[in-house]
């Protein structure tokens, strides 16, 4: 007996020009790189509902970054390798071949349990990008160390030389998220080379790290992973796990991930599960789920859930990475809403009910005498539901959602001069400060178009570019 996809049952939150399965839940990005011309993307999927269940991998594929097609699931849960589902993982090009590494995730049989289970790591391949089989003698990695528990899973496979390596996150018996390496000449066979970075304490660096990818960025190594149970701290760490990175040195003849503090790349309520890839081009591209475990997600109620961010560029400036949408962005602007200079003196309306819009903001402070400005995301009565507070004084951002009452927070580098590139979807805001300095990540949930505002307590200069985008850069074909 087949079952049937779960269906949309309402639009009004459905994004214009981000990912989002056709309908049902998604959750990590899986899988991104570039085949034959054609970027693909993968991601964790539930297509039966719109909530968490048995992972299947939902695929789609663009030629340039902005349009997507969406194409058959990937990857279905179900064989003896991944009987309970195809947890997050990798793609590598080899010989004009694609090649899935992914984790299989599987209950032991009699208990209702969902922490007694186990873990384990397969291939599956394709030559035309669209559908793909799995490796006859998976697993490829059958068994974690023996100083590991069950929390074993989400490789990242890259290519040095002649030869592969993969990270896997990883819990220590001793209970601290870490991450380990293995390396492989042909992608089946795989030795250990053992624990290349690990957390200092539960506390401070968590219990388990997820989605971990390790990549080169202007000389330096960057380790980007997704800590489970780092505990709050003042102003970080707000999320139930956090997405961050540590900028080091990965020595292959020790093996080890020399690495300075612990950073989180973005500070909204909705980031989480990066992975990135190095475009044909030399950039290092990265998506990630733009939700957080836990999060409400009022789309549930419309027959899905969950989304990934608009795909970004890292930089790495000062030891400090920047992220900003890639430069492909422009070719979803359809229409100049405005474009203007002015001395801001009151409460303005920059944007009125648009569902789909960028703006590019730059503020002159210099010669500023108040004390904070806000950009406000208002309903149709002019209700403010998200709001981003600038304070002079400490250079700190305070986001606050009126859906929630936990606020985010990041503090910039001193400057005069703020600029604020914004990207707008139906459901969603993502915000780039300072040339990506600083990111906050969100989503929101109104009936009507949101509007946008911009005040001050005393006159600025603002120079603002607003562009309407697209609506219709992802094609579900006939979902
Ligand atoms: C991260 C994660 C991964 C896992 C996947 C399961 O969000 O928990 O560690 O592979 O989601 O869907």
């Amino acid at each position: 007996m087949t079952r049937d996809y779960i269906k949309l049952t309402n639009s009004r939150y459905r994004l214009g020009y981000h990912i989002a399965a056709p309908a049902g839940w998604i959750n990590d990005p899986n899988g991104f790189c570039f085949f034959k011309g054609y970027y693909h993307i993968f991601y964790q999927y539930h297509p039966y509902s719109a909530s968490w269940g048995p992972m299947h991998w939902g695929h789609a594929r663009s030629q340039d970054l902005i349009h997507w097609e969406n194409l058959p699931t990937a990857l279905t849960p179900g064989d003896p390798e991944d009987k309970d589902g195809c947890f997050s993982g990798s793609a590598i090009v080899k010989d004009d071949r694609l090649y899935l590494i992914y984790t299989g995730h599987h209950y032991y049989p009699g208990d209702n349990d969902p922490e007694h289970f186990w873990q384990n790591q397969n291939m599956a391949y394709s030559d035309d990008g669209i559908t793909f089989t799995k490796y006859k003698h998976n697993p490829i990695i059958a068994l974690p160390p023996k100083d590991n528990t069950q929390h074993f899973r989400d490789p990242k496979v890259w290519q040095i030389g002649r030869n592969y390596y993969l990270v896997l996150g990883s819990q220590e018996t001793d209970g601290l998220g870490r991450v380990i390496l293995y390396k492989s000449a042909n992608l089946v066979d795989w030795t250990y080379l053992g624990p290349i970075a690990k957390a200092k304490t539960r506390k401070t660096e968590g219990y388990m790290w997820e989605c971990p990818d390790l990549f080169s960025l202007d000389n330096q190594d960057i380790l980007l992973l997704s800590p489970q149970g780092i505990e709050p701290q003042a102003k970080k760490y707000l999320n139930l796990n956090q997405t961050g990175y540590f900028i080091g040195e990965l020595d292959l003849t020790t093996n080890q991930f020399k690495r300075a503090a612990f950073t989180e790349l973005d500070h909204g309520h909705d980031f989480y599960a990066t992975q990135t890839m190095l475009a044909p081009d030399g950039r290092r591209l990265l998506f990630a789920w733009m939700a957080m475990w836990e999060n409400h997600m009022p789309e549930q109620q419309d027959g899905w859930a969950g989304a990934l961010i608009f795909p970004r560029e890292l930089k790495l400036k000062g030891n400090h990475l920047y992220m900003n949408p890639v430069k492909e962005l422009t070719q979803l602007r359809t229409r100049t809403l405005s474009s203007q200079q002015f001395e801001l003196s009151q409460a303005t309306q920059l944007v009125k009910t648009q569902a789909q819009v960028e703006l590019q903001l730059t503020l002159d402070l210099n010669n500023f005498k108040g004390h904070h400005f806000n950009l406000n995301l208002t309903d149709d009565h002019d209700v403010a539901q998200l709001i981003l507070n600038y304070d002079i004084a400490t250079h700190e951002f305070t986001l606050k959602r009126k859906d929630r009452s936990d606020p985010r927070y990041a503090t910039i580098k001193p400057t005069n001069i703020i600029e604020l590139h914004i990207l707008v979807d139906t459901s969603s805001i993502e915000i780039f400060i300072n040339s990506g300095e600083t990111v906050f990540t969100e989503r929101f949930y109104l009936p009507t178009k949101p509007s946008i505002w911009l005040n001050s307590d005393s006159p600025l200069m603002l120079k603002s570019e607003i562009y309407q985008l697209s609506n219709e850069a992802i094609d579900y074909g006939i979902n």
